[in-house]
């Protein structure tokens, strides 16, 4: 069998041919009732709410708008986050896990209604979301979550079968969940907000916070946009006023690949509960139906070569469903936070001007527009009866605390490892688009060698707390094993919390 070709540069098939607005950087200084940074599903749902309730907002994103997180999503519209609603149960008790539910609910509600609504042309369809396992050690933990469906008064059922043909020895199907294509639903919201008055910078990147009468995001640049609110939907909060999100959610990087199966698909979104991790779902495209498999999870900056992450998909795409072609491939970063639940809700507990959502665990279809939800809430002077669940501010002892040591050693183990690894020269042995590290002067260096033979040289250390980077030669992107920063090959900040570029070392032909 000929293992099908994988597509030579990283590109989420929801970008492709869609026509987004572009809009302008900002380059002066300006005021607005609700200033947000970040443009992924959270800061425009957020957005959309707001400029609907005639408040003047302005978007700021550092790159183009929806290029982030949410641009990399499988779309699944779910309360069906994982093997989750036993833990939650047991951590939380009864009440809150239901809560978390409801929210989730919520959401898919919420977008449901507003796709039908605006009649957006988005291929939503319902559909019924499947755990599965074929590892006798996670038989137990599916029977377990439903019970906890059924003490939830979630629509489920247990079974042994699913419709697709891969080995299975039990499945918990969540009934009555769905899917989208999340570029087109959330182009429309855009649309919409601009419509009643919203204002979108691009490549305007966020750097600060100061508070003075006003609070005022100010920018890399040296602008500033002064609010009465300011949303950080930036998926790795962007500003923390020393609140350690960085030491109380961990990265984790994932994997898709997208291709035509000559085979039908049944429906349903399906995903395992063993590892590695595999998510399968179709999608139409262009009038054909593609079929989108996901998986490979690992800590950023801890996998190994990340196109093998990528191979091992095209190898399950290829044995399972006959796809002879990869035509797009893509990967997304995510956060989890200490406890699982995302933090919602004021950046910290006194601050009632700077709001945070961050932590969604891949789920962020659902999690971003709660988010979004509550925190306009907020800003609205509304109730909502999710505050306390999502507070940002809350800090579970158990298993929280136990969590925070385990990735905090790990990062100090990072932190070690990274200084002593290098290779010895390497640049003249370096293929194009490829990568290595070294030492100069003593300082260890990474190298990498461009399509035209160009070196692009930085210092490794990362300019959050100074751990080694590692090359991600999927994405061409120099990752941080300890809170997940991404710089690009010159060095460039491409995800926080570093805010500052990699050192460049020296650029050359
Ligand atoms: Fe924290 Fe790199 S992201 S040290």
């Amino acid at each position: 069998m000929v293992k099908p070709q994988l597509p030579q540069f990283p590109e989420p098939i929801w970008r492709d041919q869609i026509s987004l607005p572009s809009f302008p950087a900002l380059n002066d200084s300006i005021k607005a009732d609700v200033g947000i940074v970040g443009g992924g599903i959270t800061g425009i749902t957020a957005a959309y709410l707001l400029a609907k309730q005639n408040l003047n907002v302005v978007l700021l994103d550092a790159g183009p708008v929806l290029n982030g997180t949410t641009g990399h999503t499988t779309a699944k519209i779910t309360a069906q986050h994982g093997i989750i609603y036993d833990e939650f149960i047991t951590h939380f008790g009864l009440e809150k896990a239901s809560l978390y539910y409801k929210a989730a609910e919520e959401a898919k509600e919420f977008i449901e209604h507003t796709v039908s609504e605006n009649n957006i042309a988005c291929d939503y369809s319902k559909e019924d979301a499947y755990i599965y396992t074929n590892d006798d050690s996670y038989i137990s933990k599916l029977e377990k979550e439903k019970e906890a469906y059924e003490r939830l008064n979630i629509e489920s059922k247990l079974t042994d079968t699913i419709p697709l043909d891969l080995p299975v020895k039990k499945a918990l199907i969540m009934h009555n969940q769905a899917q989208f294509h999340p570029l087109e639903y959330l182009k429309m919201l855009l649309e919409d907000g601009l419509k009643h008055g919203l204002t979108v910078y691009e490549n305007t990147t966020a750097s600060d916070i100061e508070y003075n009468k006003h609070t005022s995001i100010i920018t890399r640049d040296g602008h500033r946009v002064t609010c009465k609110y300011v949303i950080v939907a930036s998926h790795f909060p962007f500003y923390d006023r020393q609140s350690f999100y960085f030491a109380r959610m961990y990265p984790e990087r994932s994997y898709l690949i997208a291709g035509k199966s000559p085979e039908k698909f049944p429906g349903g979104m399906y995903i395992n509960a063993e590892s590695p991790t595999r998510s399968v779902r179709s999608a139409k495209f262009q009038g054909d139906d593609v079929l989108l498999i996901g998986g490979e999870n690992h800590k950023t900056g801890q996998g190994k070569s990340t196109m093998s992450h990528y191979e091992a998909l095209q190898i399950f795409a290829q044995d399972h469903f006959k796809i002879d072609k990869i035509d797009y491939r893509w990967s997304a970063q995510d956060l989890t936070t200490l406890d699982k639940v995302p933090y919602i809700g004021r950046i910290t507990k006194e601050d009632k001007t700077v709001l945070t959502a961050t932590g969604f665990r891949k789920w962020g279809m659902t999690n971003g527009t709660i988010a979004a939800k509550i925190l306009v809430d907020n800003i609205l002077d509304q109730d909502n009866p999710y505050n306390d669940l999502f507070t940002p501010a809350r800090f579970q002892a158990d298993p929280a605390v136990r969590k925070f040591m385990e990735i905090n050693a790990d990062v100090a183990k990072h932190l070690i490892k990274g200084k002593l690894e290098f290779t010895k020269n390497p640049v003249d042995e370096l293929a194009r688009d490829d990568a290595a590290v070294t030492r100069v002067n003593g300082k260890r260096v990474g190298v990498y060698k461009d399509e035209q033979d160009a070196i692009h040289m930085v210092d490794t250390t990362c300019t959050h707390l100074g751990c080694e980077v590692t090359w991600n030669s999927g994405d061409r992107t120099w990752d941080c094993p300890c809170h997940g920063s991404r710089f690009n090959y010159s060095g460039e900040v491409v995800e926080g919390p570093a805010k500052k570029p990699l050192a460049k070392i020296e650029e050359h032909k």
